[in-house]
């Protein structure tokens, strides 16, 4: 791979020559004692990034939720949630990252919201609520809850509709069933969710990640989706549990949707903003979402990556498949894991020395990297949790399922029980490994085993140490204009290593 430097960093809008690092607020530092991370944690950890050389954070949801599915599930989408903080914090934090130099990316959840969540509380009241038409009700095929309107499946298998006796009538959701989708073919719901955007970019968000985002629209008619003979969806496949999902998937309004959601994001323009999207699919179909000339989303998660073959060869397909597809005016993402992946270190063998080749390739390869919190110190995939006592409600609807498919999964790329890759971040040999201050209860999620040796300040001594090899390449990237900005030509491999 030749890595060319015919740009200038100035030439490039700064989001593409960015490196993210995403922060799991629950999971990254408690500052208040109570054994579940928050924004003070955050802020007290910003100098740490900085000195990692990471120039922008994004953060998962901390906005108000009961928080069944961790913040994925909002209930207030302009308040923080009490566990994290208050928006006074928020605005603190808003402030000491731009302070820090750094950028900052909100999580939006646009597709559904809690089921106890005002509007759906109202929605559900009656057939006539004022609000009724916020979420997608149906009547089923057959009364009394006996059949649902059609045969679309969740993104988690099973029917996505749900009864409800009072009003009788289903409601749909796309995940889980406390995660009610709202309707967008609704004005009222489009232009209520656009202007909680806008609220955020005038807070001072610098990017918007975009959860489930190829779901907003299904058909408007509610046809079946037709049968498929895939049992599994994966990421660059959605088609499964036995049907194509193109009636519930990726549908051309939704495409549409991200001009229009992008046009709003332009509206502000100092600094320029930035959307990434999180979306499903073949990569043909992930470039439609930022359109030819980049008038979409600005960037789509790239998730093939999570599971392409670890190789030289696996490297060289990959990059050629984003290149083709996402060549000037777009821009490729490479990410290696997120909060409901397996650790990427897992899929190396826990191999330390391939670890720092993964740093290597990921921060120096064109694309904008996204690097999920505790990559930097290898922190392990956290194995063998119970399914049957797993917080992940994800964990919990797949309790049933036989223990030695896990690893086979895993593999996939496909994590069951995503507490598997939340554990608390360690920052010290002491107590709660940092996570917490000493006397607080234990940490919401258990240490991984190997904190008392894996963490920041034991590493950051160490200039042979993993996190030492990704502060060198972060740094390198950002002095090199053919890291950060450059363009990219592949060259012929001399031999077939595969
Ligand atoms: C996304 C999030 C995941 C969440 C789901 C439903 O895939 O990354 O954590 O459970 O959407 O919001």
């Amino acid at each position: 791979m030749i890595n060319l430097g015919l740009m200038s960093r100035a030439s490039l809008p700064w989001w593409k020559q960015t490196t993210v690092y995403q922060i799991y607020p629950r999971s990254f530092a408690d500052d208040n004692g109570d054994g579940i991370g928050d924004l003070a944690g955050v802020i007290a950890r910003l100098d740490y990034l900085k000195w990692l050389g990471i120039e922008t954070i994004w953060i998962s949801p901390f906005f108000k939720s009961p928080q069944a599915d961790f913040g994925y599930a909002i209930s207030d989408h302009f308040e923080v949630a009490p566990e994290y903080g208050s928006l006074e914090d928020c605005r603190r934090l808003i402030d000491a990252v731009h302070a820090h130099g750094m950028k900052i990316v909100l999580d939006m959840v646009l597709n559904h919201t809690s089921n106890q969540h005002p509007w759906f509380l109202e929605s559900k009241q009656s057939r006539h609520s004022p609000r009724r038409d916020f979420y997608i009700w149906r009547d089923g095929r057959k009364p009394h809850g006996a059949a649902p309107p059609n045969n679309w499946k969740s993104m988690l298998g099973g029917s996505g509709w749900h009864y409800d006796p009072a009003t009788e009538q289903w409601y749909w959701a796309s995940f889980l069933p406390f995660q009610p989708d709202l309707n967008y073919r609704n004005p009222q719901v489009k232009q209520a969710m656009l202007d909680m955007v806008r609220h955020w970019l005038r807070q001072g968000a610098d990017g918007l990640r975009l959860d489930i985002f190829n779901a907003i629209h299904k058909d408007a008619g509610f046809a079946d989706n037709p049968f498929s003979f895939r049992p599994i969806p994966s990421e660059h496949n959605p088609d499964g549990f036995f049907q194509r999902a193109v009636n519930t998937q990726n549908h051309p309004d939704t495409l549409a949707f991200a001009r229009e959601l992008r046009a709003v994001v332009d509206e502000f323009q100092h600094p320029p903003r930035f959307l990434v999207g999180e979306v499903f699919g073949p990569t043909s179909v992930l470039r439609e979402y930022c359109g030819p000339l980049g008038e979409g989303l600005n960037l789509v998660f790239l998730f093939k990556s999570l599971s392409a073959k670890f190789t030289a060869p696996g490297f060289r397909d990959l990059m050629q498949e984003f290149e083709t597809a996402f060549p000037e005016p777009l821009h490729p993402t490479y990410v290696f894991g997120n909060h409901d992946r397996p650790r990427s270190i897992e899929r190396l063998g826990n191999d330390r020395a391939r670890a720092r080749l993964l740093a290597a390739f990921q921060l120096t390869v064109r694309g904008v990297p996204f690097v999920y919190y505790g990559d930097e110190l290898g922190l392990p995939h956290h194995e063998g949790m119970a399914l049957h006592s797993a917080l992940d409600p994800v964990a919990a609807r797949y309790r049933f399922l036989p223990k030695f498919l896990l690893p086979t999964l895993r593999k996939r790329g496909i994590l069951v029980n995503r507490d598997e890759c939340r554990s608390p971040m360690p920052w010290h040999g002491g107590a709660h490994a940092g996570f917490a201050p000493p006397g607080a209860p234990s940490p919401w999620l258990p240490l991984h085993p190997q904190s008392a040796i894996l963490h920041v300040e034991g590493q950051r001594q160490d200039p042979d140490s993993l996190l030492a090899c990704y502060r060198r390449m972060l740094l390198l990237r950002r002095a090199s204009p053919a890291l950060s900005g450059g363009s990219l030509q592949l060259c012929e491999p001399l031999g077939d290593p595969r």
